[in-house]
């Protein structure tokens, strides 16, 4: 049997994961790829510790462009992270012929553009599964598996460790940094853990799922990021109270004017199967106009998970090696040539609903005020709480819902309700899906 040689970029979570799936699993692989897949060589920074690995036939090296510039590896796996030298070296090894895969969300939604477009010129294949969700094959279900639909809208749970952090901050009430520090000793959170604490990362990838699922190109500047780090055990509580579970969602919607890109901590009613979505584990839900609503489940970060990622995308290459480039299934879902124009909207236009809780001095006539307030703006309000006080406080905690509404109309609410007199600090806000 013929064999494909690789070259990685990376030996660390989940190039570790590659080289032990493709140890364990090599014959059943060959089998379907047809040809054996053998790893030559990787790059590293630190090569004792590569070298303990024990990863029998890698070369590890220091030198990257010795790796991308080989003319015995077909494939560069790009699992080492951040923009450079990762960028450098993935334009290098596309320039010497070879296709690639990455696992880098960061650089196919701030540099995938670029990297596509010198992809198209020489005729080489860019795959990047294990970038979006882990283990997940989501690129690949959107992509291919739902070609024939109108995609109305997507919304996932795209980071691995913020569902972890949230999960154990709500079932176990455990403390941020404590989680936070476990998700890294796991290999799930990212070199500067604020991508995943602050929704950078996820923003990289729903980057990449609009693009596929819309036709559009790639971008990560115009994504709306909040992440969680403001979500507070109140809001966690006060949302279960009311049949709702606060998750970190991206969501991307199509409208008449405009795509709505946004990355939030967003309250969702509990009945509903990715508000049960816990630890690691991600989940991205598709609304097609054909097929209907559709969920892809399972882990969204860790060492082999993504590894298997990867690795499929490695099959995948090998398989259409011999297609002519014209033939093959495009980067972003739709032909480079007929990608949209449509914009993305900015977060005044944004619609949804609304979680709001501020704090009232606990006497007649607060409420009115507020609610005069949201009805000068024309904003329906679902249920509104006023909670009791703590002990001898005169401050009550004051929950609303809203239906549904233009951003700009609750930015203004919140912006006079902060200046009402019995109204103290400022008003928390979460969006709300529904997601039906
Ligand atoms: P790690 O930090 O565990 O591994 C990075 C690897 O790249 C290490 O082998 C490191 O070498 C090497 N490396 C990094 N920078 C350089 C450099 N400048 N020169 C030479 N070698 C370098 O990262 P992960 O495996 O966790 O992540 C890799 C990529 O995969 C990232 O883009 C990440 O976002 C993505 N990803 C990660 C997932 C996960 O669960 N961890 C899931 C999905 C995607 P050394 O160890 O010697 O420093
Ligand atoms: N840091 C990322 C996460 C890795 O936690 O989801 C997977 O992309």
């Amino acid at each position: 049997m013929k064999s494909v040689k690789v070259g990685l970029l990376g030996l660390g979570t989940v190039g570790q994961g590659v080289a032990t799936i493709l140890a364990r699993n090599g014959d059943e692989i060959a089998r379907r790829a047809g040809c054996d897949i053998v790893i030559k060589s990787a790059l590293v920074r630190n090569l004792g510790k590569a070298e303990a690995l024990g990863f029998d036939g890698i070369a590890v090296t220091q030198d990257g462009k010795a790796v991308v510039t080989d003319p015995d590896i077909d494939i560069v796996v790009e699992m080492m992270g951040g923009d450079e030298p990762a960028l450098s070296l993935v334009l290098s090894a596309i320039e010497h012929g070879k296709h690639v895969v990455t696992a880098n969300k960061a650089l196919i939604a701030v540099h995938g553009n670029q990297i596509f477009s010198a992809a198209a010129d020489k005729g080489v294949v860019v795959a990047f599964e294990p970038a979006v969700a882990g283990g997940i094959p989501v690129i690949k279900a959107v992509r291919e598996g739902l070609a024939a639909n109108r995609i109305a809208w997507l919304a996932g749970i795209i980071n691995g460790t913020g569902n972890f952090i949230l999960t154990e901050m709500t079932q176990k009430g455990r403390d941020f940094a404590d989680v936070l520090a476990e998700a890294q000793a796991l290999g799930y959170a990212e070199a500067d853990p604020t991508f995943d604490v602050e929704g950078i990362d996820a923003a990289h990838k729903l980057t990449i799922l609009a693009s596929i699922a819309f036709g559009i190109p790639l971008q990560f500047d115009a994504v709306y990021t909040e992440g969680i780090s403001k979500v507070t055990r109140d809001d966690v509580a006060f949302a279960e109270e009311l049949g709702y579970r606060i998750k970190h969602l991206g969501v991307a919607k199509m409208r008449d004017d405009g795509v709505e890109l946004r990355v939030h901590p967003t309250l969702i009613p509990a009945s509903r199967l990715i508000a049960n979505v816990n630890g690691v584990m991600n989940a991205v839900l598709v609304q097609g106009d054909a097929v209907g609503p559709t969920m892809y489940y399972g882990p969204g970060a860790g060492s082999e998970p993504t590894g298997s990622s990867v690795v499929a995308d490695i099959v995948d290459i090998v398989r259409t090696l011999s297609a002519a480039p014209g033939h093959r299934v495009p980067n972003l879902a739709f032909q480079s040539d007929s990608l949209s124009s449509h914009p993305a909207l900015a977060p005044d236009a944004f619609e949804s609903s609304y979680y709001l809780r501020l704090t009232a001095i606990d006497q007649p006539g607060v409420l009115a005020d507020i609610t005069r307030v949201m009805g000068e703006l024309d904003i329906s309000i679902e249920a509104i709480v006023q909670k009791e006080p703590v002990g001898d406080s005169v401050e009550v905690p004051v929950i609303m819902l809203t239906r549904q509404v233009r951003e700009g109309a609750v930015n203004s609410a919140i912006a006079q309700i902060e200046k009402l007199a019995s109204v103290k600090g400022e008003v928390t806000r979460i969006r709300m899906e529904t997601l039906g």
